[in-house]
């Protein structure tokens, strides 16, 4: 995710260009592809470094020039719109030269006004991205009072971003504004600071100021003044920071893996709403799939390792349902090697989080070179994955940091029913009603998986009684099985308690002989339409001495009566569940790794990116 850094004080006393330099170095633990920064030179200028890459490139690149200042912004940019480049790379300045921004988030009805930028007003744009709107609208609005132009270009825009601004033309000034993504404010003795992420400041400051939404900054070396939405000054108390430097990156949670499961209702969020218009439609922006197109794929492989194998697996059951196309879903390691059968009448879909898997990688390019029109789900813009691919839908997880994949997992599932949705109403084979109750049934997913993360409490309670076993039993049916697979990778990535799912109704065929008094067994009863069955796939192994927990959506006392343990999960549609259902499983493995005192964000052995066979 994108990181922003901001310093004004004195250049007599420090430099920007090192502490913005420092600061942006203190957020390259949350990714990124590109780093650069502004400042205004002694002499009135405004100088605009940016690099691809690392921040030792940037650090590379201006080496020799002896900037200096007393006042800069800078940036690592986590690619959204437009690939990693030197010119999509922030800060981006107007057309005049004189202001300079940097952004996080993104701003939705960027297009129209870039056409708008262009055709009106003859601006040429430098970059692809969304972020150089923003420079060209407030420049086309500066007539000498940057915090107005500032507020005049805010209005014209609708979308989620925290913005940074310095004009070369008041260089004691810096305008700072709030929307959706975190920003702070750091206050120093004679200097003031912006960031993303407290992190990035805790070298220098601790004192700091939370920036809520909509607010504006402005700051200059001896004064922060903060205004709400309709520019009245706020006073806001001053937070003292006593984390460690460790700790703050992680925002506070003892882990990567528990913050970034909390993030999930914001990953999911932003994966769905910004695919949205104002009729309520989905726009997939990175997929060019005519009617005929559709039409004409024969056979569609999903392929991909890991947890992204298990998004396949729901991702079968979702474009199968809703656009009525046969999927055949492969572990990218066996795809490669069994000859498959494809041709330009198949659709190949590649999953992965980081798009550097070489396996996906592999099979990826075994399916373009028989002729396969290949589509990735893909968390990283400009991974290889992503370049290779003919159309790229991205996941907008933000950079996972924990080995365990958690929020990539969620907002790919979510990209599969945006699929399938957009094929079933592409082909014309969706009527109108079921595309509103899928798309109605996912706007409510951010606040159901909320509602699961307050249980966390109850699920910490859980895990006290369960982390001391060393067998773990994963069933359930239909979409239950697939999340299933996951949950169970979840706990032996983590925990190394060794753990096997397997679907339910498979279970009299052999692994019924291991279910013994106490085995555990987490039995996932959501699909309604499975229900009895699945109660009697719990009864099968409790008369056998199971000890069962079981998953269900509120209400469904059968499966309550037949359990040990229940975890609820709100009312939602059985095609949906898994959004739900993983939340759970996940806390469950996170806290019976944590009692376990495993090393819960690297754990043994693993990789988070596999790029060896
Ligand atoms: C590694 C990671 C897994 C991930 C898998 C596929 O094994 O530890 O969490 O699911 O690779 O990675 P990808 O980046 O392709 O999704």
């Amino acid at each position: 995710m994108c990181g922003i850094v901001g310093f004004i004080g004195d250049a007599k006393d420090a430099n920007a260009v090192d502490i913005v330099i420092e600061g942006l170095k203190k957020l390259e633990y949350r990714g990124y592809d590109s780093s650069g920064i502004a400042i205004v030179e002694q002499n009135g200028q405004l100088v605009v470094r940016k690099k691809k890459g690392r921040i030792s490139n940037l650090e590379e690149f201006i080496a020799d020039e002896n900037l200096r200042s007393g006042i800069g912004i800078g940036h690592t940019r986590w690619a959204t719109h437009g690939e990693p480049s030197d010119a999509n790379a922030h800060p981006h300045m107007d057309a005049s030269g004189r202001i300079a921004i940097v952004h996080n988030g993104i701003v939705e009805n960027y297009a129209e006004l870039k056409k708008e930028l262009i055709e009106e007003h003859g601006i040429e744009f430098r970059s692809e991205t969304d972020t150089e709107v923003i420079a060209q609208l407030i420049g086309l609005y500066y007539d000498g009072d940057i915090e107005a132009a500032v507020h005049k270009a805010i209005e014209r825009m609708t979308g989620a971003y925290s913005i940074g601004v310095i004009c070369s033309e008041e260089p004691n000034k810096m305008v700072a504004y709030r929307k959706d993504s975190p920003l702070i404010v750091g206050l120093g003795s004679n200097c003031n600071f912006i960031a993303s992420d407290i992190p990035a400041l805790l070298r220098h400051v601790r004192q700091i100021y939370l920036i809520e939404n909509n607010e504006t900054v402005i700051l200059t070396k001896n004064n922060v003044k903060i205004l709400d939405s309709q520019l009245r000054e706020v006073h806001r108390d001053v937070f003292n920071v006593t984390w460690d430097a460790e700790a703050a990156e992680k925002e506070g949670y003892d882990h990567f893996m528990l913050k970034e499961i909390h993030e999930q209702p914001k990953g999911i969020r932003e994966t769905v709403t910004r695919r949205m218009d104002d009729d309520g439609n989905i726009v997939l922006d990175g997929i060019n799939m005519t009617k005929e197109d559709l039409e004409k794929f024969d056979r569609v492989y999903i392929v991909a390792c890991g947890t992204a194998y298990h998004a396949g697996l729901i991702g079968k059951f979702a474009i199968e349902k809703l656009a009525g196309i046969s999927v055949e879903v492969d572990i990218a390691s066996e795809f490669r090697y069994r000859d498959p059968f494809v041709n330009d009448r198949t659709l190949f879909i590649a999953i992965s989080q980081s798009g550097e898997t070489l396996d996906t990688l592999a099979a990826l390019r075994e399916a373009k070179q028989k002729g396969a029109r290949i589509l990735s789900v893909v968390n990283v813009v400009g991974s290889s994955v992503a370049r290779e691919s003919d159309d790229v839908f991205y996941t907008w997880a933000g950079p996972e940091i924990a080995v365990a994949s958690t929020k990539a997992y969620t907002t790919q599932l979510v990209c599969m029913y945006l699929i399938g949705l957009y094929m079933g109403r592409t082909k014309g084979v969706l009527d109108d009603e079921t595309y509103k109750k899928y798309v109605d049934g996912l706007l409510e997913m951010p606040e159901k998986v909320q509602e699961i993360l307050r249980q966390e409490n109850r699920i910490e309670a859980l895990a006290k009684k369960l982390y001391k076993r060393n067998n773990v039993f994963f069933i359930g049916r239909g979409n239950d099985a697939a999340v299933s697979y996951e949950g169970s990778l979840k706990l032996k990535e983590i925990s190394y308690i060794n753990s096997f799912a397997i679907a339910a109704g498979e279970l009299k065929h052999g692994t019924i002989a291991l279910i013994e008094q106490d085995t555990l067994v987490v039995a996932l009863a959501t699909q309604d339409r499975l229900l009895d069955k699945m109660v009697s796939n719990i009864q099968e192994c409790r008369t056998r001495g199971a000890y069962i927990v079981g998953i269900a959506k509120k209400g469904r006392d059968s499966v309550e009566e037949h359990s040990d343990d229940i975890i609820w999960i709100p009312e939602c549609s059985d095609e949906l569940s898994p959004l739900l259902t993983v939340i759970p499983l996940q806390l469950l493995s996170y806290f019976i790794a944590k009692l376990r005192g495993c090393d819960i964000d690297k754990p043994k052995n693993l990789a988070k990116s596999v790029t060896v066979e």
